[in-house]
């Protein structure tokens, strides 16, 4: 029986309890299965950390986890108690460090979970964001700090090397699904950098004849993806972008809480990292009330990247066949807390 070796980063705030759902449903899949040994390790880092160390990771923390199959993650951050752009170093450290630059976001709309846009068919896109550099590289500075004639700069690295090989992953996604891709950028404005997408663009994009190819700027992709959701499929953007589109997409396939995401190094040279995307949510931790789903659904990414397929389908099936049949969260018009959902869901798994 082959073993996987996981390691959980579950973080600050509702990320330790959706984490918690998430290993839940994959012990369950795992004896239902009956085909592979999940082996977790738990890190604490986050703000518990921060309060016995005075860091939120150790400093070998790229180390400890290299040696992995996978990293689930919770969530990260606490805002009220330690600036996010500190508790969150180290998750951006370990997607730039890790290499993993293949961000998939999948979101789809599920029966029998409301959402908020008056067209109600089926939505099912999934957000390629670049993840290793872009907007997100640590590239910048401040002058006369403090003083009224401060100056921050913070310069954003777009590699044609980085772009080509997201878009190359994109328009290979794209080839699984509806064939479709839509490229966002800003360079109408933006006149170097996404200038540069638009370029590789037009290099690749011959290489797939069979995908259909739409180019937005972000601001009027905000506006389509309202307004005509259904007819997009793959959409690929920068690491901002990226993180941008990938809430609108959960806010308007139904919540936050529904929305997966894999942080993936295609070559695998390093462990990759699987976390829902909705963040630690300070204002409701501890309450018990945190959709797991998201958290689920990540796990359900990582058990495919394991090559653990079947496991993944019966996984996501679950939460499906569980949303369908009126088992709903606070976020989604429901009364269920996180415990009683992720009963609803092992159940499901039988
Ligand atoms: C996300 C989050 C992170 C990001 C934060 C926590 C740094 O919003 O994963 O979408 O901006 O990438
Ligand atoms: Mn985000």
């Amino acid at each position: 029986m082959k073993t996987h070796r996981i390691a959980l980063y579950p973080g600050d705030g509702i990320g330790v309890e959706v984490t918690d759902a998430a290993v839940a449903a994959l012990q369950a899949v795992e004896r239902r299965a009956a085909r592979f040994h999940l082996e977790f390790e738990r890190f604490d880092w986050g703000m518990a950390h921060y309060d016995r160390h005075g860091r939120v990771a150790p400093d070998d923390f790229l180390d400890t986890l290299r040696a992995f199959d996978a990293i689930f993650l919770g969530a990260v951050g606490w805002p009220a108690r330690l600036p996010d752009h500190i508790t969150l170093t180290p998750l951006i450290r370990l997607r730039q460090a890790f290499d993993l630059y293949a961000c998939v976001r999948p979101a789809r709309t599920f029966p029998g979970v409301p959402g908020p846009l008056r067209n109600t068919d089926p939505i099912d896109v999934v957000v390629v964001r670049e993840n290793s550099e872009g907007e997100y590289v640590d590239n910048g500075g401040v002058l006369a700090a403090g003083t009224p004639a401060e100056i921050a700069t913070q310069t954003a690295v777009h590699t044609r090397r980085g772009v080509e090989r997201i878009l190359r992953f994109a328009f290979d996604l794209a080839r699984t699904r509806r064939r479709r891709l839509a490229m966002i950028t800003k360079s109408n404005a933006q006149r170097y950098a996404y200038v540069l997408w638009d370029k590789v663009l037009v290099d690749l994009a011959p290489a797939f004849p069979d995908v259909a190819v739409e180019k937005l700027h972000i601001d009027a992709a905000t506006l389509e993806l309202v307004r005509r959701p259904q007819t997009f499929d793959v959409i690929v953007g920068s690491n901002l972008f990226g993180d941008i589109l990938s809430d609108l997409t959960g806010g308007i396939t139904g919540s936050l809480g529904l929305n997966p995401s894999a942080n993936l190094n295609p070559e695998r040279r390093f462990p990759s990292l699987f976390e829902p995307v909705h963040g630690s949510a300070p204002d409701i931790a501890g309450k018990g009330i945190a959709n797991p789903c998201a958290a689920v659904l990540s796990a359900a990414m990582m058990l495919d990247w394991l090559a653990e397929s079947k496991a993944a389908d019966l996984l996501r099936s679950a939460v499906e066949r569980a949303l369908a049949a009126g088992h709903l969260t606070r976020d989604v018009g429901g009364t269920l807390t996180t415990t009683d959902m992720t009963e609803a869901i092992v159940d499901q798994i039988g």
